[in-house]
């Protein structure tokens, strides 16, 4: 029997009568745990519980919820080794990526830790006497928080550790392709002694499902008219974040949204072959692909087409790939599960229509159907085959759709300028990336380039947590995660009047403004032909 895991609302152990079951991505029948469906009723009741714990929460002061986020740190780091091995088993991902994941967390810790002792407002001169100015940033309130299954810790820290700092109560729906990883997340947040329903998790699916009931908070009133839900984060598909986009606009609510990418990797004809080599294997086929900033296309300089090719397809050839819990060295594992394994598989059939050439790549995994590299048995998980498709144009749906999942696109261009007009010409706009030691080429890229996030001679992926993350175009809608940047997503600014002069001071009428003393004319002073 698995065990069986409850929602944690209001800081109770809440079960529901529909559950659903997490499995080891490698080894489907290894079942990790039984998680409950959450009903409409029980979100709502997670949004009056962080409704209710808003005004004490608030109240503590900044340092102090500065201290718990350093203790949720403390927490984590201590465990870092089992949580890293639970997301390898749950996700898929290698256990070096799974560190990362879990680490990721850790520094976004370490960073607003001592934000809660900064918080910093600004003082600011007054246009009349015995007045101050001042401003503060003040917490939103109830955020409702919707994170993705493929970074299960990294992501939803970005959102929940500095909310928490700035005085926000918290609905979290983690992704129900990874519920026990947010679980134990969620248990290490608790255990730094974040008062009763500041943190609420509510687990289940998203259509039909918890999530879209979260979003429906955002419609509903309490029973003294006021909003269940002040603020939404969102990190998932373009098209369900448009969607939340559109309820949260008519609610005035400005949501958090961390959407798809179709992310470009440039080779100029001057790159180090091997570094780019190096960097274009691993955007496209780390953690099987299923990053948002993974790499789409991989747009080749016309002099290097053929000899990058070559060396790429060398590479994809030799991947490892396999349970990454039994084989260490393995560059990826399964798809999360079966779902996102169907999402991918279509692509080879828009490939096809496109008339792209399929290089490398044949599907699925299967006993009968084994890449070189491939370890263990593939039967046990959804497994994809690298994929290259080969001669891609702009005009292709695989140029453009995002694919999550192993599947990499070459496509040919001549020159620094089509290269950038090719790599803004999808409708995403996340992370980029730029093969070049030609400092002209790198500076036209990192001006002209469509994206949140540029790497110079780096992968697409790969964004530290103290930096600005987000896109633009059809990857989100202008917020930031991480860095001070994020502190605008969860607070709004109080402009304060402090008024001591004990009487009434209009501002623009009673401004004690000076008049100029007349017109000094430096062409009077010179006395000509002196
Ligand atoms: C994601 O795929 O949603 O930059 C996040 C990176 C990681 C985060 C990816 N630090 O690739």
């Amino acid at each position: 029997m698995p065990r069986r895991f409850s929602h944690l609302i209001g800081g109770q152990a809440v079960d529901s009568q529909t559950t659903f079951l997490s499995r080891n991505s490698s080894n489907l029948e290894d079942v990790i745990g039984e998680f409950p469906e959450a009903t409409k009723g029980q979100v709502r009741q997670a949004c009056e519980a962080a409704r209710a714990a808003f005004g004490a929460w608030h109240s503590t002061p900044a340092p102090v919820r500065g201290e718990i986020i350093g203790s949720i740190g403390k927490a984590i780091e201590r465990e870092k080794e089992a949580l890293s091995r639970l997301v390898c088993r749950e996700m898929g991902k290698t256990l070096k990526e799974a560190r990362g994941d879990v680490q990721e967390a850790i520094d976004t810790c370490h960073f607003f830790q001592s934000e809660g002792r900064r918080l910093y407002g600004q003082t600011v001169p007054s246009e009349m006497q015995r007045k101050e100015l001042m401003t503060y940033r003040r917490p939103l309130g109830v955020v409702g928080i919707i994170t993705a299954g493929n970074f299960p810790i990294a992501v939803p820290s970005w959102k929940i550790i500095p909310a928490l700092v700035t005085g926000n109560t918290i609905v979290w729906k983690p992704s129900e392709d990874c519920p026990a990883s947010s679980y134990a997340f969620a248990k290490l947040i608790e255990e730094a002694g974040l008062p009763t329903g500041v943190l609420n998790v509510v687990f289940g699916a998203g259509r039909d499902a918890a999530g879209q009931y979260l979003i429906e908070m955002i419609d509903e009133r309490d029973e003294r008219g006021a909003k269940r839900i002040d603020k939404v984060a969102f990190t998932g598909s373009t098209a369900v974040g448009r969607q939340i986009g559109e309820v949260a606009g008519r609610n005035l609510l400005h949501p958090t949204l961390e959407l798809g990418g179709k992310n470009p990797l440039v080779v100029m004809a001057d790159a180090d072959m091997e570094n780019a080599v190096a960097g274009a294997l691993w955007a496209s086929f780390g953690t099987g692909g299923q990053r948002c900033t993974s790499a789409g296309n991989i747009i080749l300089d016309a002099p290097i087409y053929e000899a990058f090719k070559a060396r790429f397809l060398a590479a994809a050839e030799a991947i490892k790939i396999g349970d990454p819990l039994k084989h260490p060295d393995v560059l990826y594992g399964p798809f999360i599960n079966e779902r996102f394994y169907n999402t991918w598989a279509q692509h080879y059939e828009w490939g096809k229509a496109d008339g792209a050439t399929l290089l490398y790549g044949a599907g699925r995994i299967t006993r009968d159907s084994l890449p070189r590299g491939f370890l263990g048995d593939p039967d046990a998980g959804f497994y994809g085959w690298p994929t290259i498709w080969d001669g891609v144009k702009p005009s292709m749906k695989i140029f453009q759709q995002e694919i999550f999942g192993p599947t990499i696109n070459l496509v040919r261009v001549s020159g620094i300028d089509q290269a950038i007009e090719t790599a803004n010409s999808v409708d995403y706009g996340l992370s980029s990336a730029i093969y070049t030691n030609n400092r002209e080429w790198a500076y036209q890229f990192k001006d002209r380039i469509q994206a949140g996030m540029t790497s110079i001679n780096n992968s697409t992926t790969g964004a530290e947590a103290h930096m600005p993350f987000g896109g633009v175009k059809g990857s989100g809608n202008g917020t930031r995660e991480s860095g001070i940047w994020v502190l605008e997503s969860y607070t709004y600014w109080h402009g304060v009047n402090d008024d001591i002069s004990g009487k009434l001071q209009l501002a623009q009428m009673d401004t004690g403004y000076i008049e100029p003393k007349g017109a000094f004319r430096v062409e009077e002073m010179i006395i000509e032909g002196a």
